[in-house]
């Protein structure tokens, strides 16, 4: 357990700590538009900032894109060394009109608070800065030694962490990885992470006639960009969610019983689900559970879906034009490349004639999967089940974290992925949220992790 002098700090200080991590979230730090460059550059000098007030020796790294922020206590060789993960950048936040508060102006309600990258991952990864201030503001002797990479281009694909990470392994070595960058199995429960779902990120592009025509002049005589792209798309899945790509399940790892057995425990009901999403109804593919499919078979989706006209009113054109976006979350063993390579040949297969067919890959992560036991797990568990007052559970996660298999490949250290959002914060969305409470609780669940991994 960690001291009480410093669980005792993080309580006495939650109100100062809301408000900086408020200040945190003012920084509209959206990575992917170049408009925002300067802000999330601020936002990386916020965090390499608030580590040198801590005493840490802090480098900000530039290496082109969005600055990573590395950060270091005094590493003693007799104790053990944690790197913490996360990212500083947020998502666009269009549709604009839907937030009910300007998403770089965050308000708290109700124990909540709302903001862009409140949960993704701004609010998380404060979480472990304030865990380690405590320690220090509280002068009590680190049980480890403690380093965190932050970056500013995860929700953007950049590369600077990357090369950093395969350039420097030495700089990261550490005992464990520990990102908080995932959810909490539901309100009352903490969850273990132990996979990721990677990804393939696919762009198709239809054209046609070299503008829009008349479809009445026309129709009938040339191919439709929409209605071909529309006729791939159709074939892209069975009616039972089964994807259609040729040997997209073959290296897929199957669930083995006892995972079955467990995700069967946590009593997950479509109900659930459609309370969640809004959707009339829960579907996919044939033969497994809704969790089993949500965690653990991959999945292909249109993402997005362009042809044509879409105002108001009719408008007769055959358009010129049509573009699909497609995500292929994998699962472990299947390799994004080699299923991006499988995609585009049999987009081109089934092509119709009388159009030009591009496929582009965007977009790749690799799945995670980490052992579900090991010294760290335990502690891992320990330190949630402190923080959070309950037992957690194991959990897998359906979207991507992509340079957690990097370190894995790099670091060889073991990752334990301490998610303290809930699903249901709207990340990526308008009016994304996070609960303070925990935010507090994941706060504890950081300072009590110090000392279970010294053990
Ligand atoms: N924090 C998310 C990953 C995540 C998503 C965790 C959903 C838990 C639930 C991360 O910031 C993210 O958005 N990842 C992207 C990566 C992609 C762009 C390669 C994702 O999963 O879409
Ligand atoms: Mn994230
Ligand atoms: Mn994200």
């Amino acid at each position: 357990m960690a001291s009480q002098k410093v669980l005792k700090y993080l309580d006495a200080n939650q109100k100062k700590h809301v408000d900086q991590l408020c200040e945190f979230l003012r920084i509209p730090s959206i990575s992917s538009q170049s408009e925002y460059a300067e802000d999330t550059r601020k936002a990386a000098k916020f965090i390499a900032d608030e580590l040198k007030d801590l005493g840490l020796t802090v480098e900000t790294i530039d290496l082109g894109g969005h600055p990573l922020v590395f950060a270091q206590t005094e590493i003693r060789p007799d104790r053990k060394t944690l790197l913490f993960y996360g990212h500083y950048d947020v998502q666009p936040v269009d549709p604009l009109d839907l937030w009910d508060n300007p998403p770089f102006e965050p308000v708290v309600k109700d124990g909540v608070i709302y903001a862009r990258g409140a949960c993704d991952d701004k609010g998380q990864v404060y979480t472990h800065i304030k865990a380690l201030e405590a320690y220090i503001k509280q002068d009590v002797e680190l049980p480890v030694n403690i380093k965190f990479i932050i970056e500013g281009e995860e929700e953007a694909g950049g590369e600077s962490i990357y090369r950093f990470t395969e350039q420097n392994p030495e700089k990261l070595a550490c005992d464990a990885i520990i990102v908080s960058d995932t959810a909490l199995y539901n309100e009352t429960t903490p969850g273990i992470c132990y996979s990721l779902k990677g990804l393939a990120y696919m762009e198709i592009r239809v054209s046609g006639p070299a503008m829009d025509l008349h479809s009445g002049s026309y129709g009938g005589t040339v191919q439709n960009p929409g209605n071909a792209l529309a006729e791939m798309v159709a074939r892209l899945k069975d009616s039972e969610g089964r994807c259609l790509v040729p040997g997209f399940y073959n290296d897929v790892l199957e669930l083995d019983q006892e995972e079955r057995d467990g995700f069967a425990e946590l009593g997950y009901t479509d109900e659930i689900l459609k309370q969640e999403t809004g959707a009339p109804a829960a579907f996919g593919e044939a033969g497994f559970t809704t969790l089993e499919r949500m965690w653990a078979r991959p999945t292909c989706d249109v993402n997005g879906l362009v042809s044509g006209y879409g105002g108001e009113g009719a408008k007769t054109v055959l358009p010129a034009k049509a573009m699909a976006k497609v995500s292929m979350r994998l699962v472990p063993n299947q390799d994004p490349d080699k299923i991006a390579a499988a995609f585009q040949e049999y987009i081109l297969s089934i092509a119709p004639a009388g159009v030009r067919v591009e496929v582009e890959n965007l977009h790749n992560a690799n799945p995670v999967l980490v052992p579900r036991k090991s010294e760290m797990m335990t502690a891992g568990m320990a330190a949630l089940e402190q923080g959070f007052g309950a037992k957690p559970v194991f959990i897998r996660e359906g979207g991507s974290i992509p340079i957690v298999g990097t370190f894995q490949k790099c670091l060889k250290s073991p990752v334990l992925l301490l998610g303290y959002g809930l699903s249901t914060d709207n990340i990526h969305s308008p009016n994304e949220k996070f609960h303070l409470n925990n935010f507090w609780r994941g706060a504890r669940t950081s300072a009590i992790l110090m000392s279970e991994a010294a053990k």
